[in-house]
């Protein structure tokens, strides 16, 4: 590792600037931060903060006042008329924006663990109208957005800006070797006598595509290759970036010995398209990269409410090429690489001549065939990629799932619970943990009662703990009662990214279960000893989204599992054999 260089020129003029403090001037921040308010950082600032730090936001020497941020919002130009699209902001909550003042305010910026890694000199503090920042910056309002989503539903609402001094980057533990700062890169390019370097761009796994483009941009330009994955937050959704990391690792091999460089880039995307294309380019700049390739749908953020795509797929080519002077980093454009079957090749699409048939397989179906164990093909990508992937994401009848019942007290929830538990201990494999509504009321919400608010806390306990066990290949099977529909979905939206949920509605009517009243509640609820009484003096919310509704009146708890067992056998959850896993 190289020690903290403050100023290295860029081999292409510009002036390169970390912003870590001298270690006396580190010991002397420290010993003032008990003095100073404290922000702990959010995942997404952590990441702007370490490009910040490093120099990869080179020129920005912190977060965004209202000159810059306005500048960059309206003509892309910070007030010094520097070309930068994307603001970079610091979103604190508004109790915490108040209590600071402009000009003299400091703030110690802190990360998960409490760990000081940079001071803010507070030079301005304001509520930003995020709506036009996401119209400017994002040409939409539309939530669907992931850029805007974040911008509107998940940041901050007040602004702090100011001048930052780094006291330390962020800690990482894995793939330190992998993980070169702006600095250290460009030493590295010198060391190698690389003088020009073409970037690729990625959050995704690379395929043959992949490959075959960068190999032809780095001949096209006749540069060194860097694979400059982006490792921050990228698109929900996305391939985690252990899994891309090992993937990218193995196909160095692919290309000639010495010529590609791997290493993460710590960025939090945006999914920006064109404004994020000349970003990109920027950092890449500061890490002392010369060319960038920008392909087909750069930083797309994907398609809205309409089903219409944010931006053109080729919008982020034409507006760097409008700036590229300015960017002072040689574009390498591409059309879309597709498959050509009689060639056994892969071709931009505007060299395919007319009659050829090309092939392709998008990133969703590629899901699709990892989840059902489906065959990906050679001209697709290399088996030790899908290798790695299959290990990731592996097929549904090995990923953990969650059954989460919802239905009236008394309807029968937990008897076709427990008949399923023994059914998947019959059948072996996965572990299977239930989460009976008592069960958890006992052990995880004693202390909680049945307002809607105690209610929801419950569900979300539950949630969460099968989305750990569900996370880890388990099976989850949750029975409370669960009235509410956003609370079924909030839990619905903490699992799904991580394995199966499916929502079981057991139907029994009200009356039929004040019929059996079965432990006497029904009428204890109508003397009103018992209040709060879901179906008879609370509500109950009927969910429209259950995978499958069980009417206990017309099926035995044995039938009534067996109803759910198939449902999961057609979707792939238990294997073709009857095995769970
Ligand atoms: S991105 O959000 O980082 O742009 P991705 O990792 O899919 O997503 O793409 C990285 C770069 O490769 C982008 O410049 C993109 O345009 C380009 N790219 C990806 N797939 C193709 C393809 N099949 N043809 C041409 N360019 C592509």
């Amino acid at each position: 590792m190289i020690a903290s260089i403050s100023h290295i020129i860029a081999p292409h003029g510009g002036e390169l600037a970390d912003l870590i403090a001298t270690p006396e001037r580190i010991a002397e921040l420290k010993a003032h931060s008990r003095e100073w308010p404290s922000w702990d950082l959010t995942p997404r600032q952590i990441c702007d903060l370490e490009l910040l730090i490093s120099g990869g936001f080179s020129p920005l020497r912190g977060f965004m006042t209202p000159a810059d941020y306005e500048g960059v919002c309206h003509n892309m130009r910070l007030s010094s008329g520097v070309l930068w699209p994307m603001p970079i902001t610091l979103d604190v909550k508004e109790d915490f924006a108040k209590s600071l003042t402009p000009g003299s305010s400091k703030v110690a910026l802190r990360d998960a663990e409490g760990v000081m890694l940079a001071v803010l000199h507070v030079e301005a503090v304001w509520q930003p109208d995020r709506k036009a920042e996401a119209q400017s910056v994002f040409g939409t309002t539309s939530a669907v957005h992931p850029g805007v989503d974040y911008l509107l539903n998940k940041g901050n609402s007040w602004y702090v800006g100011g001048r930052l001094e780094g006291v330390q980057a962020p800690s990482h533990y894995d793939f330190r070797t992998l993980r070169l700062t702006p600095a250290e890169l460009r030493a590295e390019f010198a060391r190698l006598g690389w003088r020009r370097v073409v970037a690729f761009q990625t959050r995704n796994p690379m395929h043959r595509a992949h490959v075959e483009l960068t190999f032809r941009a780095a001949k096209q330009v006749e540069a060194n290759l860097l694979i400059h994955p982006s490792v921050g937050m990228t698109k929900p959704g996305d391939v985690d970036y252990f899994t891309r990391v090992r993937c990218y690792q193995l196909l160095l091999s692919k290309f000639p010995a010495g010529s590609v460089k791997l290493s993460m880039l710590p960025l939090a995307m945006r999914m920006g398209g064109p404004r994020e294309a000349i970003w990109h380019a920027l950092i890449r700049k500061n890490h002392g990269v010369t060319h960038f390739i920008v392909g087909r749908d750069h930083a797309g953020p994907g398609k809205d409410s309409d089903g219409k795509n944010f931006y053109g797929p080729y919008d982020a080519q034409e507006l760097f090429k409008k700036h590229e002077a300015d960017i002072g980093v040689t574009m390498v454009p591409f059309n879309m690489m597709v498959y050509l079957e009689d060639q056994d090749q892969y071709v931009p699409d505007n060299e395919v001549t007319n009659g050829s048939r090309v092939l392709n397989i998008s990133g969703t179906e590629l899901r699709d065939r990892l989840n059902e164990g489906r065959d990906i093909p050679n001209w697709f990508t290399y088996p030790e990629v899908v290798q790695e992937l299959r290990r990731s994401y592996p097929p549904r009848h090995k990923q953990g799932v969650t059954i989460f019942f919802t239905g009236l007290s008394g309807s029968g929830k937990s008897t076709i619970a427990n008949v399923l538990v023994t059914k998947f201990l019959e059948a072996g494999g996965r572990p299977v943990t239930l989460l009976d509504g008592d069960l958890v009321r006992k052990h995880l919400s004693s202390e909680l009662g049945f307002s809607k608010e105690h209610r929801d806390i419950n569900i979300r306990r539950i949630g969460y703990v099968a989305s750990e066990i569900t996370k880890n290949g388990g099976i989850a099977i949750c029975a409370p009662i669960a009235p509410y529909d956003a609370t079924r979905k909030a839990v619905r939206g903490m699992i799904e990214p991580v394995g199966g949920f499916i929502l079981v509605h057991i139907a029994t009517t009200v009356e039929t279960c004040e019929q059996r009243d079965r432990k006497g509640l029904y009428a204890k609820a109508r003397a009103g000893i018992l209040k709060e009484f879901t179906g008879i003096s609370d509500p109950y919310e009927e969910p429209k989204d259950a995978e499958v509704v069980i009417d206990t009146a017309e099926l035995s708890p044995e039938e009534a599992a067996q109803e759910i067992i198939l449902h999961l056998e057609r979707e792939g959850f238990i294997g073709v054999n009857g095995q769970s896993a």
